[in-house]
């Protein structure tokens, strides 16, 4: 009876790795976000602080399945926005700066929402 317990611990506990290592791991050190033709500096951030802050993946990888790796956000967002979609700079700046002012008006710690403080020279 032991051992059946344990094996059904075991066996849970290696579904749970699966969910939570199995997929494409996050990248781990930071991201640089530049779009095709900027002219301000590229944004670098750190997305494992992000996967800790902000913990639903779709937060940000909207139409990511949840399986296999989510697309780069300009595959679909073009330089130039196309029918209901934004272009790259609209969903990033909505993305990102939408969620740091939000928080900050919430008082909670957030990033930046200064221009200077993303696009760092
Ligand atoms: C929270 C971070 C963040 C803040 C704050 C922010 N941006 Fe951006 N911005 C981005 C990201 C990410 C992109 C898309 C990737 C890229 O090209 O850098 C972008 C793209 C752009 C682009 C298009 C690409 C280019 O360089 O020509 C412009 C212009 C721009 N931002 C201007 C601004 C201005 C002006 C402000 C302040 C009013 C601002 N941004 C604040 C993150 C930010
Ligand atoms: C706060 C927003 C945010 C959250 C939360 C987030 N990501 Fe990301 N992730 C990004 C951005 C932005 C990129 C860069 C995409 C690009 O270059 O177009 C990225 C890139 C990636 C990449 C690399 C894709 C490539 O082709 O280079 C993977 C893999 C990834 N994320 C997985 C995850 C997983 C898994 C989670 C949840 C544990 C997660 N992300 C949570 C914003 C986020
Ligand atoms: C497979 C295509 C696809 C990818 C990849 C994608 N998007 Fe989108 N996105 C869309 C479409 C289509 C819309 C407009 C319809 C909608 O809201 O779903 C949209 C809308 C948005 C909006 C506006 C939502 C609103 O409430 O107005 C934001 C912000 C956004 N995307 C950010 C991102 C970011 C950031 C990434 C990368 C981490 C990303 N998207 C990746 C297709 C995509
Ligand atoms: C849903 C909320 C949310 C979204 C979306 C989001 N952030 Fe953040 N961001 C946070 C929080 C919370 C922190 C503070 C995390 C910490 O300090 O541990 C933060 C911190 C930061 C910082 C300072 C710490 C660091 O990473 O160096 C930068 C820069 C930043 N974000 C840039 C971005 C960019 C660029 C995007 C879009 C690609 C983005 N953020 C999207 C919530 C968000």
């Amino acid at each position: 009876m032991k051992k059946i317990v344990l094996l059904v611990a075991m066996m849970a506990f290696i579904g749970l790795a699966a969910v939570a290592f199995g997929n494409p791991a996050a990248p781990a050190g930071d991201l640089k976000v530049l779009m095709d033709g900027a002219k301000k500096p590229a944004v670098t951030y750190s997305h494992a602080k992000h996967t800790v802050a902000v913990p639903d993946c779709k937060a940000c990888h909207h139409t990511w399945s949840g399986e296999g790796a989510p697309k780069k956000c300009g595959e679909c967002h073009t330089a130039k926005a196309e029918g209901k979609k934004l272009d790259m700079k609209g969903a990033l700046h909505k993305n990102c700066k939408g969620c740091h002012s939000d928080m900050k008006k919430a008082g909670k710690k957030t990033g930046p929402t200064g221009c200077n403080d993303c696009h760092k020279k």
